[in-house]
């Protein structure tokens, strides 16, 4: 069954994303936090063949989506299955040889959807799995001084909230010290288009 979700967001933002990965992506298995439909990591276990992108998504309905991709990809040999990962439920279920594996994990427009309890689980539980020199990346809209950073964005933050008051564009700052908590320094702080960032965190310590 064709069970593949299409998020337009994805058909703009997976290029330039890309080109950010491309630089700080070595060899080793990516995990992606929150798939969504799928789209990313199908673009993404494409562009960098020589690597493992692990999708996972808290929803039944994104992992279906996203098993439905890699089959319509057919990348059913070279990327596995979706894994059930909610950040808040921790320790998160990783397979041993991801877990020896792993270079580095990925969240894509998650944290401004989720509570800020989802941002410091994911610094938590990133900074126990990945060691030293090894990366977390996130993109998605940040305030910066806890400024909204364009009008559009100030309007999106409201319409977030309307729809949960936990939700939010969240402030840069307060990630950034949510990641020295957990041993990462905040590497680069990269512009991407529509009012958007790339945040490379790497582990130091
Ligand atoms: C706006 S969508 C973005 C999906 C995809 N990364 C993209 O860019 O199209 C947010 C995603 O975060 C996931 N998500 C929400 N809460 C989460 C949590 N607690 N743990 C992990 N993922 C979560 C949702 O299921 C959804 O797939």
């Amino acid at each position: 069954m064709d069970n593949r979700l299409f998020f337009s967001a994805t058909q703009r933002n997976r290029d330039c994303i890309g080109d950010v990965l491309s630089k700080i992506i070595k060899k080793g298995a990516v995990l992606e936090i929150g798939s969504g439909s799928g789209e990313h990591g199908v673009v993404f276990q494409k562009r960098f063949p020589k690597i493992v992108w692990q999708t996972s998504d808290p929803e039944l309905v994104h992992r279906k989506s996203i098993s439905s991709w890699i089959e319509y990809e057919d990348l059913t040999k070279k990327m596995p299955q979706p894994l059930e990962i909610d950040v808040e439920k921790i320790p998160w279920k990783i397979p041993l040889k991801l877990a020896h594996s792993l270079q580095g994990i990925v969240s894509i427009n998650m944290i401004h959807v989720a509570h800020w309890s989802c941002t410091i689980a994911l610094f938590k539980e990133s900074g126990k799995l990945l060691k030293k020199g090894q990366f977390l990346m996130l993109y998605g809209p940040f305030k910066i001084d806890n400024k909204h950073t364009s009008e559009s964005n100030y309007f999106f933050d409201n319409s977030l909230k309307t729809k949960n008051a936990f939700w939010g564009i969240k402030n840069l700052e307060e990630v950034c010290d949510e990641s020295k908590k957990n041993g990462f320094s905040q590497e680069d702080i990269i512009s991407m288009p529509a009012n958007n960032f790339s945040i490379i965190y790497r582990k130091v310590s």
